[in-house]
């Protein structure tokens, strides 16, 4: 029995994870053939269909930050027969080659969040990170799709108002390549109940490229196509 999604829900063995929820209506209703709405408890949409291949997926929102993504990739893991979640978000860049609209494939999540601190083994730190073989899968597929990719660690955050306008230099330095707020608590989801997790991101904004404006939210619509387009493809 589930907490926070229907219990008459059926999830594919894949889902899709957009923070907002009216992203995934928006994704299952542009790249779905025979969707249908399966929960809406709080809010969070989630639809099961299928590809254009025909392949079974699910979309369902994550909401924003660690403990909201925590609480529902934990849900999907354990109360449904969910296999693969694939986090598909937006991130603001912190390295120069990563422009708006470009596609990011996280190796890892960096974070100041104090999630895994719970389930910190005997002193042993969790490395959260994406599933090599859906993290290989995308990179493979990106390239028969035509879409460019940056590889890399990003930095999953709890604040998004940073009160420090110039802490985007030490993940800068880090080589760190974006920053979001949710990667770090589905990796460790992930990691702890022995399933696959992966985060696709696409840059909404910059901290460095100063030339370079945000998406607005019209744009962000048509710049995510092609990150679904990828996520579509690991059904
Ligand atoms: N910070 C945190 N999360 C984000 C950002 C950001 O700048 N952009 C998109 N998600």
């Amino acid at each position: 029995m589930s907490t926070h999604i229907k219990d008459s829900a059926v999830f594919a063995k894949t889902v899709l994870m957009p923070g907002d929820p009216c992203r995934a209506k928006w994704i299952a209703e542009t790249f779905l053939h025979d969707y249908k709405l399966v929960t809406d408890v709080r809010g969070i949409l989630g639809y099961t269909g299928k590809t254009k291949e025909g392949k079974e997926i699910s979309v369902m929102a994550s909401g924003m930050g660690v403990p909201s993504i925590g609480i529902y990739s934990y849900e999907l893991f354990t109360c449904y027969a969910v296999e693969n979640i694939i986090r598909i978000g937006t991130c603001g860049a912190y390295q120069k080659e990563c422009h708006v609209g470009d596609v990011i494939i996280a190796t890892s999540a960096y974070s100041n969040s104090n999630y895994g601190a719970h389930y910190e083994a005997k002193g042993i730190h969790l490395a959260p990170c994406s599933d090599f073989s859906l993290m290989y899968k995308a990179y493979e597929n990106s390239k028969k799709l035509g879409i460019p990719v940056h590889v890399g660690p990003i930095f999953s955050s709890d604040i998004f108002y940073d009160a420090d306008k110039e802490f985007y230099k030490t993940p800068q330095e880090l080589g760190i390549l974006g920053v979001e707020m949710e990667s770090y608590g589905l990796f460790i989801n992930a990691t702890r109940l022995r399933k696959k997790a992966l985060c696709l991101l696409t840059v909404s904004d910059t901290f460095v490229n100063k030339d370079e404006r945000d998406l607005t939210q019209e744009e962000r619509s048509s710049s995510l196509t092609k990150m679904v387009e990828l996520a579509l493809s690991l059904a």
